[in-house]
């Protein structure tokens, strides 16, 4: 049987690809996508509904009202703007997991995806190669709220019953919709301003190498983690994910082969103390031996398919008007 699965968080940089995935798969008849704001559609997913994940009853009303069995968790507030607003990255990502946690176990829910993050990583945790059980001592508030959110969801699916499966994942590359607020936008945005004006002034320092993934990846490991078997999901803290390393001077080289002319400038801002307590890499060792966690797109794999598919957007869009 086809799970029923709700998705909260849906309009954002993950759930807005990750519903047409899971509407693929499932049927939209089996998919719920909601979000506290209701975004532009990009016309092949089905619409929104509202859902603040602050609201536990509401929550609860709408996985009843669905009878849903699944739920992938993606609402939250993301590294740079949790910093700028620790208050708030608290509440929405502590009280609001809570909520959904709590409003799943008691509504029956089997199974439930939530997102953890390189965040979770300190200034002492090893940069190179950073292995699982690394100490875990994050100095943003962000990595507070991942860290605490891999015991929660650890604690719910010991006493809960409730079957919690997590990812640490990296910095995510992505096409369609724009990121949240993360400190490894800037892999993002790189991309925009190089097919539209040609230059990019970046916010980390030429040579800030973060891990990263390309979205299809970090997709394929969100429904590879939720579909396989219970016996092969040992941990239900945040798997360490991984799939490529590169420094912002890295990524605009390989943009270069396709843009001659593309200019970079960098402005290190607030942003670089964030990336400077971050792994440059990390050792996914667990994740492949575990239920069989393997990437498929490299630097250059990633450079060449965002290329294409922006450069395919920007003709669409020319031809539109
Ligand atoms: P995003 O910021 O693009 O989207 C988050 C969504 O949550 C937004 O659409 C926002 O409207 C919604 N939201 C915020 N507060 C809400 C509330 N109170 N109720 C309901 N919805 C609310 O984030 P994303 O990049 O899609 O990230 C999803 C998850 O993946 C997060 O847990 C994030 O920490 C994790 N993650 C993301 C990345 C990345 O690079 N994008 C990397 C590691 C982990
Ligand atoms: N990409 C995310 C961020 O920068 C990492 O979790 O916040």
């Amino acid at each position: 049987m086809k799970p029923r699965v709700l998705v909260t968080g849906a309009g954002g940089q993950i759930g807005s690809e990750l519903v047409t995935v899971l509407v693929q798969k499932y049927g939209e008849a089996n998919v719920f996508a909601t979000d506290k704001v209701r975004r532009p559609s990009r016309g092949a997913e089905p619409p929104l509904e509202l859902l603040d994940i602050l609201d536990r009853q509401a929550v609860e009303r709408a996985i009843k009202r669905h009878g849903v069995d699944t739920v992938y968790h993606l609402a939250a507030i993301l590294s740079a703007v949790g910093e700028a607003n620790p208050d708030l990255a608290w509440d929405v990502n502590m009280n609001g997991l809570k909520n959904v946690l709590d409003a799943a176990s008691s509504a029956g829910v089997d199974r439930l995806f939530w997102p953890s993050s390189i965040g979770v990583f300190g200034p002492d945790a090893p940069k190179v190669m950073a292995p699982q059980d690394a100490n875990l001592n994050p100095t943003t508030m962000y990595g507070v709220t991942k860290v605490s959110g891999e015991l929660l969801c650890e604690y719910y699916s010991l006493k809960h019953r409730l079957d919690v499966r997590s990812v640490r994942f990296p910095g995510l590359i992505s096409s369609e919709a724009p990121p949240g607020g993360g400190t490894t936008d800037y892999a993002v945005e790189i991309f925009h301003s190089a097919i539209e004006k040609g230059s990019y002034d970046c916010f980390l320092r030429e040579d800030a190498t973060l891990p990263m993934m390309y979205m299809p990846d970090a997709l394929r490991a969100a429904v590879q983690i939720m579909e396989v078997e219970g016996r092969r999901v040992r941990l239900h803290i945040g798997y360490n994910l991984a799939a490529m390393s590169f420094s912002p001077a890295e990524l605009a080289a390989e943009i270069m082969k396709h843009i001659g002319a593309f200019k970079v400038t960098y402005s290190p801002d607030s942003r670089q103390k964030i990336a400077d307590s971050w792994p440059q890499s990390i050792d996914d060792s667990d994740a492949r031996k575990d239920w069989g966690w393997r990437p498929q797109y490299d630097l250059k794999g990633m450079v060449s398919d965002m290329i294409g598919r922006l450069r395919e957007r920007q003709t669409a869009q020319a031809k539109d008007v």
